[in-house]
């Protein structure tokens, strides 16, 4: 697992929430510059799968590696170090409704960086031009459609030049077109950067639009069941419930 080209590996990893399994035995790789998807069902336990994966939670058993370092084995300046690597986009709450969008895109700027505010100022600009919001820095967030914001989020997301970027459920309560301009959008930062990009998502639109390789997770056997590209899986997996998934139950019924 520790090959190169491996950018995080899930090594034996159960998770439980006290006594309460959600999935268990979950070994699997992330390429460096891949769109990987964690793909399942309501309540199989995806957004808690990407809580591991950016070190929220413990493992019950098994390890998560970013480049070979086990998060809970490091120090916890290295954990620091990691953490400011990653840039998430939360399935709900994205952005400070008090600030502007400026103000929210500059704040882990502030937080982790030393620059001063011209320069604060000039990356702000620059990480909303490349979500498409250029002109809208004094904006609140409720001033602006729910995809607008969800792209705001994600400039905030990349204020630090994040080598990974998490997404839970981008495309929840979108119209298809910004859904559509979304998934795009992730296609382009990760073309552009070069950065890895994680996403928990249910949406077979997106799911076959941007993702290179994929993981299934099942909660009946509560693992995983189907592993590799959407467009792979839905040719060849054996497995009924994965296909029933990727053609939303029209192939089986
Ligand atoms: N903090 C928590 N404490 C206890 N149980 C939880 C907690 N968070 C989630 N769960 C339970 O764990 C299971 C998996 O939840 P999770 O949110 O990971 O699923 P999901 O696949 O992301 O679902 P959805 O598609 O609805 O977002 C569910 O049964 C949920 O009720
Ligand atoms: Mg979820």
């Amino acid at each position: 697992m520790s090959e190169p080209g491996n950018h995080i590996v899930v090594e034996n990893l159960t998770m439980k929430y006290g006594d309460f399994l959600i999935q268990r035995d979950l070994n699997f790789a992330i390429k460096r510059g891949d769109v990987f998807v964690i793909m399942g069902g309501s309540g199989c336990g995806k957004s808690t799968l990407l809580k591991h994966l950016i070190g929220l939670y413990e493992p019950a058993v098994g390890r998560v590696l970013y480049d070979g370092a086990s998060f809970w084995d490091s120090s916890s300046e290295e954990q620091g170090a990691l953490l400011r690597r990653m840039g998430i986009l939360y399935q709900k709450g994205a952005l400070w409704t008090s600030m502007t969008l400026a103000e929210n895109v500059a704040m882990p700027l502030r937080q982790y960086t030393g620059r001063s505010d011209t320069e604060i100022q000039d990356i702000v600009d620059y990480k909303l031009a490349l979500v498409g919001l250029s002109g809208f820095q004094d904006y609140y967030p409720s001033e602006i459609s729910g995809g607008m914001q969800k792209r705001a989020a994600l400039a905030r997301a990349m204020a630090l030049d994040p080598e990974v970027l998490f997404f839970d459920e981008p495309s929840a309560g979108l119209d298809p077109v910004s859904s559509k301009l979304l998934d795009d959008l992730i296609i382009e930062l990760n073309k552009s950067t070069g950065a890895t990009v994680v996403v928990v998502t249910h949406e077979l639109a997106s799911i076959f639009s941007i993702a290179k390789n994929s993981i299934f997770l099942d909660p009946d056997s509560k693992t995983s069941i189907a592993f590799g590209p959407p467009k792979e899986l839905l040719e060849s997996s054996k497995e009924l419930k994965v296909i029933e998934f990727l053609t939303r139950g029209e192939r089986q019924r």
